[in-house]
């Protein structure tokens, strides 16, 4: 994974750099990138992450395999997050949205007392159509501020999506979507630092990378007051989002802006910043950590280089049943279109030469 989770690469240059089985010159992502470059390559079905920024449904679209974040609380971050994070939390990567709804009810946590966590509902995910009709809201602006070939790819899931089950994209805005990234960058960054204070001291900072430096210094730089204001931007938030959420069941959007973007060999002994692609890769994914809504990318497409598209459902708090329900169902639409990476183990069936 990238040092201290701090990046969304995937670059590692004491530790080695996660490869896409896609295309081992790109970048497989992050943080969580060997999470999804082992399912992807066919070595495990599932793995786990944590997702503080998209770093769990960001690498699984880069991957092309099924990134799934419920909603903050829904899994225990005991022993996997060992951080008072409120925007962190545990996630799993699968090879489809069956193996991630197993995975998922394996791993629920149902220690909390009820009133903490609604009741649990696991789909029976063959009953697609009885879910009846669903409604996506789409904001056209945000959603087209992708790569044409994501762009494309995405519309014409939705497209597939109206002509196999009548579902109906409706047009919503979402306002002050660049404010939450900031504000989410704010808070990740203070949590971050804060959390990991004892440890920080300790650091030698010769001992990581240059882009995990600059991070650091950036994490640490936030006051208390640019803090406070972001965790107002928050509440104010959630309110715009509840208000999307009486017009559709969930919000639809590319996972990235780019595909997995070429892996520089100069950067693999240094580590690389990239804001520019590092924003596109987290573009859509702020909603799932700073309001903690459940949301699950499912490829539906490729770029011109053969590269995955994913395609992000958000749903509304402890709406993991719907999204599981909705993500199978654009599975199923696009499946006929499934490439295989060119580096996979078929570990149960025939081994590569
Ligand atoms: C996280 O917060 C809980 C409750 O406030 C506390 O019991 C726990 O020790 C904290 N964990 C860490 C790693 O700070
Ligand atoms: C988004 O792009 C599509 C074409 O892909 C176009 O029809 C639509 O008007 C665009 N929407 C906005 C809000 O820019
Ligand atoms: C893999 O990615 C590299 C870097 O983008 C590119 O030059 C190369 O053509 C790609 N390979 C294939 C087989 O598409």
């Amino acid at each position: 994974m990238h040092e201290l989770g701090a990046g969304t690469s995937g670059i590692n240059p004491h530790h080695g750099s996660t490869r896409n089985p896609y295309n081992a010159s790109t970048i497989a992502g992050g943080s969580s990138s060997g999470s999804a470059a082992i399912v992807c390559a066919g070595l495990c079905p599932v793995a786990l992450g944590v997702d503080g920024g998209g770093s769990v449904r960001m690498p699984a679209a880069l991957c092309g395999v099924v990134g799934f974040k419920p909603t903050a609380g829904r899994l225990s971050n005991a022993g996997v997050l060992p951080l008072n994070w409120t925007v962190g939390m545990p996630g799993i990567l699968a090879g489809t949205v069956e193996d991630a709804l197993i995975a998922y009810s394996a791993i629920v946590d149902q220690s909390q007392p009820s009133y903490l966590r609604p009741e649990l509902n696991l789909p029976q995910l063959g009953s697609t159509l009885s879910i009846g009709n669903i409604k996506l809201a789409r904001y056209g602006k945000w959603f087209n501020d992708s790569a044409e070939d994501i762009r494309s790819c995405c519309d014409k899931a939705l497209q597939a999506l109206r002509a196999n089950y009548g579902w109906q994209t409706v047009d919503v805005t979402i306002p002050e979507v660049e404010e939450m990234r900031l504000a989410h960058y704010v808070t990740i960054g203070s949590e971050c630092t804060t959390s990991l204070a004892k440890y920080l001291d300790k650091l030698k900072r010769s001992e990581i990378g240059w882009d995990a430096r600059v991070a650091l210094s950036v994490y640490g730089s936030f006051s208390s007051r640019a803090y406070l204001n972001a965790q107002r931007l928050r509440n104010r938030q959630m309110y715009f989002h509840k208000q999307i959420f009486k017009a559709a069941d969930v919000i639809v959007s590319p996972m990235t802006g780019v595909t997995a973007y070429p892996l520089q060999d100069d950067a693999l002994s240094t580590g690389e910043l990239d804001y520019i692609n590092g924003a596109a890769l987290v573009r859509y994914s702020i909603a799932g950590n700073f309001l903690g809504l459940p949301a699950i990318t499912v490829t539906v497409g490729y770029d011109r280089g053969g590269l995955p598209i994913g395609l992000q459902f958000i749903g509304r708090p402890w709406a993991e049943a719907t999204l599981l329900h909705v993500a199978f169902a654009t599975q199923q639409a696009c499946a006929k279109g499934y490439k295989k990476p060119p580096v996979f183990y078929d570990l149960l069936g025939k081994q590569p030469d």
